[in-house]
């Protein structure tokens, strides 16, 4: 971290981002890119010229986190309105303070001009990531009320003239995680979920190159948003080509009364540079996800068996014993039960919100099951959705208020159910009641945390402040809820779920370990999934079920091979399983207990991608370098078909290696530059261990 008079210095291990007071007292951007070896190689924070009546110093200025206010007519930070209707922000810098750590940075403290409203910006560096963390705190220092119309995270400036490309991440239910790349044109891209989750839509994510950046190389400049309900992001192209991309919560229908005294804190946005391409820009966020953000980041999950797709809503002890005995004897470590286990639930149109056992189907509780799950030496897992409730449920009879909902309209349902107002604290303490309850009760290792609509009728009847803070309250209340369940039972692995992929980000997962990235099993549709996933996540938190799912035509093996490239879980109807593919499922399940380490927690490298090719491949490294593994799909291609080297990549140059399946030695010089080739049919895959010698 430096300080000197040109203002402030964030360095990383090979980054730096650079900002300061220019001459008029504005607080602006100074640099972003890889760092120098001088403090004095940093711009001076200048002032920015006028160009003509139209576009003022102030529309030129670059500021950290612009407001609106006066002639500026870029995307703004923050929007807010005063108690006598003032609607515009001039922020004034008042302070700094500079904090040593582990994790240094900078609070800048800036005051409005004449109204009692304080904005502090924080900057963090991690250093051992190269990664820039940003949020903002409003606090109201006086009293009268202040409307929040906008309040963004942090505005990220890419260096002044460049043409740059955008790289997101957009989908939907079933069809997530695909990859787009486009040129930022002058004007506004915008990406955002109105959803109040995260959503399958788009990801808070973003990836800002040059147009000529590969996953080895190439600069990128690449960000996140910490969020779990709306969110926006901005990408603008100034009509002076000055490049920034905006992140934080979502201003559409948002407001927020900061009342006297109180303080409204955004979400973090983290954001990185590299000149290694994407590949790199990934491995950062992995590096910080599994380090820094998970609860159980470098615990290895356990290969987990679902019932969903085999017993759907018709779960009892003898239907899942017979399962769990089934993939105990495959090697199955964590038997989860899905939907169906509780009050009502037979179909999906009843019992949501009424989060105890099904009296019918286990009179004697969960229990006998838990215990026969035991018995065969697994752990076990439970499903719930705990927003949710089915107007057919005790939960909704007993409290129809607690539905979102407009009291003049028809509340639609979507599923047959409902969102509980998540924002309540008498909602919130519902639900951590009655899911401590479950969990004190019951032996339960693992917990799945579902999702399955979207909002509508967003009303909030008798809210104390402004009905549109439900957005963010929401939000706020599910962390409440689930954070408290969390410390009461640390030992619990969590998933979040969202009918698939729909609510992944790095607020969710400092909640969960894992996530469930699709409901899309197919195992070739799968391999684009996972390959976008990567882009943001690490392969720990990637859950991949085997299931039925797959065209006949797809072999157990490459459907194995598949999820094997993540968190290995089996989800298929097991009894309807030959003898033989239970055993080929064991022999491919021991192989993956052997490898699994090296991929959740190794470095992983997209070497040729799915969503591009029908040859595909994608392989990790361990830390230290010792030892890898490959995985290589190939799709269809009609024949001829000559496949193309596959090059490693992470290896040691200097260090000797074998490739299974290959009687040479060679550096890893040789398997990086030379490559490999690999001989695969049409939908056959092969997994290959990488050791080094000596
Ligand atoms: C949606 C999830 O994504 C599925 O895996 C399953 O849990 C169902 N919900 C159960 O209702």
């Amino acid at each position: 971290m430096i300080t000197n008079s040109h203002g402030w210095v964030l360095e990383t291990r090979s980054t730096a981002y650079a900002f300061g007071l220019n001459p008029s007292g504005r607080l602006v951007h100074r640099y972003w890119g890889a760092r120098m070896p001088l403090a004095d190689d940093y711009p001076a924070p200048l002032d920015s010229p006028g160009w003509a009546s139209f576009n003022g110093p102030a529309h030129l200025t670059p500021e950290e986190y612009p407001a609106y206010a006066g002639p500026s007519y870029i995307d703004p930070c923050l929007k807010v309105t005063f108690s006598d209707g003032v609607r515009d922000a001039v922020l004034i810098f008042k302070s700094a303070d500079v904090l040593p750590g582990p994790n240094p940075g900078v609070d800048i403290h800036l005051e409005d001009a004449v109204y009692p409203f304080a904005v502090t910006l924080h900057y963090r560096a991690h250093e051992e990531y190269d990664l820039i963390e940003r949020w903002a705190s409003l606090s109201n220092h006086g009293d009268q009320p202040i409307t929040l119309e906008r309040a963004w995270s942090a505005q990220w400036h890419l260096p002044l003239g460049g043409s740059y490309r955008l790289s997101h991440l957009a989908g939907r239910w079933l069809d997530e995680w695909h990859i787009h790349r486009e040129v930022l044109a002058p004007g506004l891209k915008v990406l955002e979920s109105r959803r109040i989750t995260t959503s399958h839509h788009h990801n808070p994510w973003f990836a800002v190159d040059r147009g000529n950046a590969d996953e080895d190389q190439g600069e990128i400049w690449f960000g996140v948003l910490g969020w779990s309900g709306n969110w926006k992001l901005t990408a603008e192209v100034t009509d002076f080509a000055s490049t920034r991309v905006n992140l934080g919560i979502n201003d559409w229908d948002f407001a927020w009364r900061l009342q006297p005294g109180e303080t409204f804190a955004t979400p973090a946005s983290l954001a990185g540079y590299t000149q290694s391409g994407f590949g790199a820009a990934s491995r950062c966020l992995h590096d910080f996800t599994r380090d820094t953000v998970l609860p159980h980041g470098h615990i290895l999950h356990k290969v987990l068996y679902n019932s969903w797709e085999a017993t759907t809503f018709n779960v009892d002890v003898p239907s899942q014993s017979r399962l769990a005995e089934l993939a105990a004897a495959m090697g199955i470590e964590l038997f989860v039960v899905d939907d169906g286990w509780f009050e009502g639930r037979n179909l999906d149109d009843a019992g949501l919100g009424d989060w105890w056992p099904d009296r019918a189907k286990f009179p004697d509780g969960l229990g006998p099951l838990i215990n026969r799950v035991n018995q065969l030496g697994m752990e076990f897992g439970l499903w719930i959705e705990p927003e949710m409730v089915n107007p057919d449920s005790d939960l909704y009879r007993a409290h129809p208020d607690w539905a979102i909902h407009f009291p003049t309209r028809q509340r639609t349902e979507m599923r047959n159910q409902l969102i509980l107002n998540l924002g309540r604290s008498d909602v919130q303490d519902y639900l951590i009641d009655i899911l401590d309850k479950l969990l004190s009760e019951n032996a339960i290792d693992f917990i799945k945390w579902d999702m399955n609509r979207n909002v509508s009728e967003p009303g909030w009847e008798g809210a104390e402040g402004d009905p549109r803070e439900l957005w963010v309250r929401f939000v706020q209340g599910l962390y409440r809820v689930w954070g408290t369940l969390r410390a009461r039972h640390p030992h619990v692995i969590w998933q979040s779920c969202s009918g698939g992929g729909g609510r992944v980000d790095l607020g969710i997962l400092r909640l969960a370990d894992q996530a469930w990235v699709s409901d899309n099993t197919e195992a070739t549709a799968r391999l684009g999934i996972q390959d976008g996933f990567s882009q943001v996540f690490p392969a720990n938190v990637m859950e991949a079920w085997v299931t039925d799912s797959s065209a006949p035509h797809i072999p157990l093996e490459f459907r194995f091979h598949v999820s094997m490239a993540g968190s290995l879980g089996v989800g298929g109807h097991l009894l309807h399983w030959s003898e033989a593919d239970r055993a080929d499922a064991a022999r491919l399940i021991a192989l993956y207990k052997q490898i699994r380490s090296v991929v959740q927690f190794g470095d992983q490298y997209r070497l040729r991608s799915a969503q591009h090719e029908p040859f595909s491949a994608v392989s990790y490294v361990s830390k230290d370098r010792r030892e890898g593994v490959l995985f290589a799909f190939r799709t269809h291609i009609p024949d001829p078909a000559i496949l193309p080297p596959l090059y490693l990549r992470g290896l040691d140059p200097q260090a000797l290696y074998t490739v299974e399946g290959f009687d040479d030695t060679r550096s890893g010089a040789s398997w990086m530059n030379a490559g490999l080739t690999v001989q695969l049919r049409d939908f056959q895959s092969t997994v290959r261990k990488i050791k080094r010698v000596g």
